[in-house]
């Protein structure tokens, strides 16, 4: 869509405002309803703001009924509206020009600033912060409680929960909160499968990868692999007695270490630099005094301007440092058992990490996936994998390679030339992915 289009789209505004326990909802629509916005006041003072889309393609029937991915950030902190919607898979780049391959085209999207606090969800009070990705989790319940009868489509259509990174620990948690809100009565939605990209999903597995794999391609020298290790084993130590903020701490530590024993080695990317914060830092979009930053501008001006719902004073940031911070208690706490608690009920799992990632690696996510519990684990683990191979054009010389390894609701594909975000790096391998696990198709 072109910018002058947006500009000139007419917006409908409707506020319902629903008195005692139920929450309070603000939201607008595109005039050819194709978009819908809006915030739910999941709690007092927490106002979360979503934003959803219909695919032009839909075509739904009681056999194949259309799904719906549910696209959650990392950080915790970033901003799911802006990064995973106009610099990954949305259906408008950074540049407001359509994306070709946006995920839109196989499946309605919802992209939500979460945790409230992030993005243009904002706290009356920063009270309101969460504190716990229990609580995180509860907000997106009430969120979706309230979006099923904003969006009559989706009751009859399968949710893919789809987070990367820290987003993927909420994806795991939010898939078992939906399980039990739905056998409460609480819910009515179909939960499709759970899709967790380069997560951070065991802290303690991902930090004592970081040695070893630095080391083997070369951005860490062997005398700096013995000190990376040690504070890898603190991490594991605090984690296991419970000490979870000063795990976090070791964690910074290490990073810190990391940094300064590999001349700033970019952790989400190993054959790239980066002096920034690893874990805020996730805008590909750095910012440079000659280039301002893009999506900052967008989401501060023409997007903003289109929503109309936004509040004045508010101000759009790529990361939210003090929802980051209000989690520290929460930050290092391992997901492992909500996600066997989804492989259990059967729902189906699918994990995918980009072969440079350092932040989570994929040493570090075949750890914790060894710690599962699920009786088809072994079975899993003796497979061969299957490779893969992506090509975006006729000219097939030189396409992108992924392996694939697939047992009963468990998947698991390893992605080349890929960091920690493979819909940025491997935007053509990352479309075909999502298309074979939520339209089941080869
Ligand atoms: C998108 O597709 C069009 C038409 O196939 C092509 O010309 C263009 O280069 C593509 N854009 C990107 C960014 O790949
Ligand atoms: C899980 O995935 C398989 C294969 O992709 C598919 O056939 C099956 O229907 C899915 N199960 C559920 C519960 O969605």
């Amino acid at each position: 869509m072109a910018t002058h289009a947006i500009a000139a789209a007419i917006f409908v505004l409707c506020f319902l405002v629903h008195l005692g326990a139920a929450s309070s909802t603000s939201s607008a629509a595109s005039s050819d309803a194709t978009e819908r916005w809006g915030y739910v006041k999941t709690r007092p003072n927490a106002n979360v703001f979503w934003w959803f889309y219909k695919s032009p393609q839909r075509v739904s029937s009681a056999v194949k009924p259309w799904p719906t991915v549910l696209w959650l950030q990392g950080g915790p902190g970033g901003s799911s509206v802006g990064r995973g919607n106009f610099q990954e898979i949305g259906p408008l780049d950074v540049n407001l020009e359509p994306r070709n391959l946006t995920w839109l085209q196989n499946a309605d999207l919802i992209f939500v600033d979460h945790p409230v606090g992030t993005g243009y969800s904002y706290v009356d009070d920063p009270i309101a912060l969460v504190t716990t990705d229990s609580q995180a989790v509860e907000d997106i319940i009430e969120l979706l409680r309230v979006l099923t009868k904003e969006l009559p489509t989706l009751q009859q259509s399968p949710l893919f929960l789809v987070g990367e990174s820290y987003g993927g620990k909420f994806a795991a948690m939010i898939g078992v909160a939906v399980l039990r809100a739905n056998k409460a009565g609480i819910l009515k939605v179909t939960l499709g499968g759970v899709v967790l990209g380069d997560s951070w999903v065991s802290a303690d597995d991902h930090a004592l990868s970081y040695g070893q794999l630095l080391h083997s391609v070369s951005r860490l020298d062997e005398n700096a692999v013995a000190h990376t290790d040690r504070l890898a084993g603190i991490v594991k130590e605090q984690m296991l007695v419970g000490q979870f903020a000063a795990a976090r701490k070791t964690w910074t530590d290490l990073l810190d270490y990391i940094d300064s024993r590999t001349d700033s080695v970019n952790m989400q990317n190993f054959l790239l630099d980066s002096g920034m914060n690893p874990v805020l830092a996730q805008g590909l979009e750095e910012s440079s005094d000659s280039a301002p930053n893009k999506i900052v501008s967008i989401m501060n001006g023409i997007i903003k301007d289109k929503l109309k719902i936004i509040p004045k004073d508010l101000i759009w940031q790529e990361g939210s440092i003090d929802v980051y911070n209000a989690l520290a208690n929460s930050f290092m706490k391992p997901t492992i058992n909500e996600i066997d608690e989804l492989l259990s009920s059967g729902i189906n799992v699918t994990v995918y990490n980009g072969q440079l990632d350092v932040i989570c690696s994929s040493i570090g996510t075949e750890a914790w996936i060894k710690k599962l519990k699920w009786g088809g684990l072994k079975k899993f683990l003796t497979l061969p994998r299957q490779p893969l191979y992506y090509c975006d054009s006729s000219d097939c010389t030189k396409p992108i390679k992924a392996y694939v390894r697939s047992y009963q609701n468990l998947k698991f594909y390893w992605v080349l030339q890929a960091g920690h975000m493979v819909p940025v790096d491997q935007p053509y391998v990352a479309f075909k992915m999502i298309s074979s696990v939520i339209m089941h198709e080869s």
